[in-house]
């Protein structure tokens, strides 16, 4: 097999983190960009006329779902003030860290298919809804019905107008794995971009979450959040290869967790991934 050698451009990566800083006023300032655009697509007549009954009836089905199942944690309001309050936490390596339930008010989400900066899916919020987020105590909602869920889904976005003001994109295509993933000549290469894609600055170089930028690393909430420790057990938006993948070429919006889609070569991407699973081998996946 004839793998092309490419040089890797790490200023690239550095525009990237900066762009996906995580301080609110960033974010603010980007969306701010994205409903003026939005705004234009409305006066174009683009957007789409849904019929409004059958809206508000699945609003009105996904609020009752909602106060049953959800608003302990999410809180009435939806700002992830429920009556639970800290609901997990955690130590690492000597510092500790609290995960708090989402606030849908800022309309912002981590596991997604689609580019840093815009809103998830439908079948997104339904992946985490039915699975649930492994280490953060959100639970798996499994149990209730599709259009439960699909109810529920149309309730909690009406708690951002993100939702009414900007088009949900496209996901990033993600190819199927290559034959190398895994093999030793990939897990060589992997390594090495780990470092010069700056992954070991967060991850650390055992991938152990130490890295020497983890004691600062905040979230866009102002809460101290930990690098990923990849010898602790599963991720929380899925451990397969693709998983993986995605977890870094959509960056995980809110946290300081960076994309780098448009930065790394796709060869680049899975090389990484085989470094990740080395990195977790041996570690039992965790259980849900
Ligand atoms: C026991 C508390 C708890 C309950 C009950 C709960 N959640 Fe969560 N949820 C969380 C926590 C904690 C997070 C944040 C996890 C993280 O950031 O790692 C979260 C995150 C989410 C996210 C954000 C995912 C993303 O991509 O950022 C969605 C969507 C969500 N919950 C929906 C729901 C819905 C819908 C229900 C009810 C059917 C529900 N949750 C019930 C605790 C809970
Ligand atoms: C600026 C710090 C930073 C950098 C650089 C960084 N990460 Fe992360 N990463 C994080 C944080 C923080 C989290 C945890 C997010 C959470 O738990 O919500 C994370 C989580 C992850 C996860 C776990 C996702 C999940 O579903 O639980 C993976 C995989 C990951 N990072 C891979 C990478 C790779 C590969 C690179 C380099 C290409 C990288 N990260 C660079 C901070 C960083």
């Amino acid at each position: 097999m004839t793998e092309p050698t490419r040089s890797f451009d790490s200023s690239a990566v550095q525009r990237r983190e900066s762009q996906g800083a995580s301080t609110l006023g960033v974010a603010t300032a980007r969306g701010r960009g994205c409903f003026a655009a939005l705004a234009l697509v409305c006066l174009v007549g683009l957007a789409p006329a849904p019929s409004q009954a059958d809206d508000a009836a699945q609003v009105a089905a996904g609020k009752k779902v909602y106060d049953t199942y959800c608003v302990v944690c999410h809180g009435v309001n939806g700002d992830g003030k429920g009556l639970m309050g800290v609901i997990h936490r955690a130590q690492q390596s000597g510092i500790v860290v609290y995960t708090y339930p989402r606030d849908f008010t800022a309309g912002m989400y981590k596991f997604r298919t689609t580019p840093t900066g815009s809103l998830p899916t439908d079948a997104d919020l339904m992946r985490t809804i039915t699975n649930g987020i492994p280490r953060s105590a959100m639970p798996s909602h499994k149990d209730l019905s599709v259009e439960e869920r699909e109810a529920v889904i149309a309730y909690i976005k009406t708690f951002s107008k993100r939702w009414t003001e900007q088009e949900v994109m496209a996901p990033i295509a993600i190819g199927a794995v290559p034959d190398y993933v895994g093999s030793s000549e990939s897990i060589a290469r992997g390594k090495q971009l780990y470092d010069d894609a700056g992954c070991v600055e967060c991850h650390g170089a055992s991938g152990q979450g130490d890295g020497p930028s983890s004691p600062e690393l905040k979230d866009n909430w102002g809460d101290k959040i930990l690098p990923f420790d990849f010898t602790s057990g599963g991720l929380k938006g899925g451990t397969s290869p693709t998983d993986i993948y995605r977890t870094f070429a959509t960056g995980l919006d809110g946290t300081p967790m960076p994309s780098y889609e448009g930065v790394l070569e796709p060869q680049q991407g899975w090389d990484i991934v085989s470094y990740c699973l080395e990195l977790m081998a041996g570690a039992q996946v965790a259980q849900r």
